[in-house]
């Protein structure tokens, strides 16, 4: 029998099959979830797991924290075919000499159709709607039945003007004639301001003049919360909220109140705090559209990510710089 010097790489999520046969193809792969079966890793499981790997294939799960890479010593790389590394401790990686990558670009168009989409079915009441017609009770046509808000010329309002953010915005200026708001720590340059027909303001005048407002920022101890009880309440009670960032920037407590008062009108919410798991007043109100946090799931553009979180690991684990890296 002959020993394998090929590193061991441990893909921690359900994996392409392609995918899987390129990585063996260099590395020693560790597919515990083949390509179907999710893992529920907790941080004694993943810590057993990853010894003597030198390479995690994760996405925006599991997380990997300082114990972890303590646990791991021979950990070299993590690759993330998630734009979105909340999940991940990149100082603590850093310390730990390990390189850390994550998939942006790839996802942009993908994820901002969905914002899109999830926008527009709340605004229009579409999922409301099928449920009525699925449950039976379609029964004549009424001049306000299911009747919501325009999108086109409605005032698009964009919290997080990155590469997603900024896709979001072309499509509500060039495609459905939005004036386009937004708030960003940092300002764009004016050229693609002018570009987007976008206009800065502070967040206070965002909440209060978005007829729809998209939420894209990254996840962060500084963005938790970034739209609580105090922020829902400067909202018009005509106002959709479409939140596709991650669950931890709205206060989904106060928004299920919110939307139970009707002091906004509708949301739709790809991303959870606490996901899978939903907050269960949100449950229970009728005006919400909910997906689990699939964005990014076109069937194209989740292998893109996957070949990149593949191509990140190979780089990394030959020494070289990874094409996406966080660090060092
Ligand atoms: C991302 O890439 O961050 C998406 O939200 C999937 O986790």
């Amino acid at each position: 029998m002959t020993m394998s010097h090929k590193p061991r790489v441990l893909v921690t999520i359900p994996m392409f099959a392609e995918v899987l046969t390129a990585l063996a193809e260099r590395f020693e792969v560790d597919a515990p979830c083949g390509t179907a079966t999710p893992i529920d890793w907790t941080a004694d499981s993943l810590a057993a797991r990853a010894q003597g790997a030198a390479g995690l294939l994760v996405a925006g799960s599991p997380r990997i924290d300082a114990a972890l890479l303590a646990a791991a010593p021979s950990l070299r790389a993590v690759c993330s075919m998630a734009v979105g590394h909340n999940n991940i401790d990149l100082p603590a990686c850093t310390a730990a000499g390990v390189l850390v990558s994550n998939a942006p670009d790839v996802l942009t168009e993908t994820t901002a159709d969905f914002g899109f989409a999830l926008m527009m079915a709340t605004a229009r009441r579409i999922a409301e709607s099928e449920h009525f017609l699925r449950a039976g009770r379609w029964t004549h046509w009424a001049y306000d039945m299911f009747a919501g808000a325009d999108v086109h010329g409605a005032t698009l309002g964009v919290l997080g003007m990155g590469r997603i953010g900024q896709a979001i915005a072309r499509r509500g200026a060039l495609g459905f004639g939005m004036p386009v708001i937004y708030h960003n720590r940092s300002r764009l340059d004016g050229a693609i301001e002018q570009q987007l027909g976008a206009r800065w303001v502070d967040k206070a005048t965002l909440l209060r003049e978005a007829d729809h407002l998209v939420i894209v920022v990254p996840y962060s101890p500084a963005s938790h919360h970034l739209v609580a009880a105090a922020d829902l309440a400067l909202m018009k009670p005509s106002a959709t909220l479409t939140n596709i960032a991650r669950g931890g920037v709205v206060d989904d407590a106060a928004l299920a109140q919110a939307l139970r008062a009707r002091t906004i009108a509708a949301a739709g919410l790809d991303v959870f705090e606490g996901e899978p798991s939903v907050h269960p007043d949100l449950l229970t109100v009728p005006n919400v559209v909910m997906t689990p946090h699939i964005a990014s799931a076109s069937l194209r553009t989740r292998r893109a990510m996957a070949d990149l979180a593949a191509a990140n690991l190979a780089a990394a684990l030959s020494g070289q710089q990874p094409p996406t890296a966080l660090n060092p």
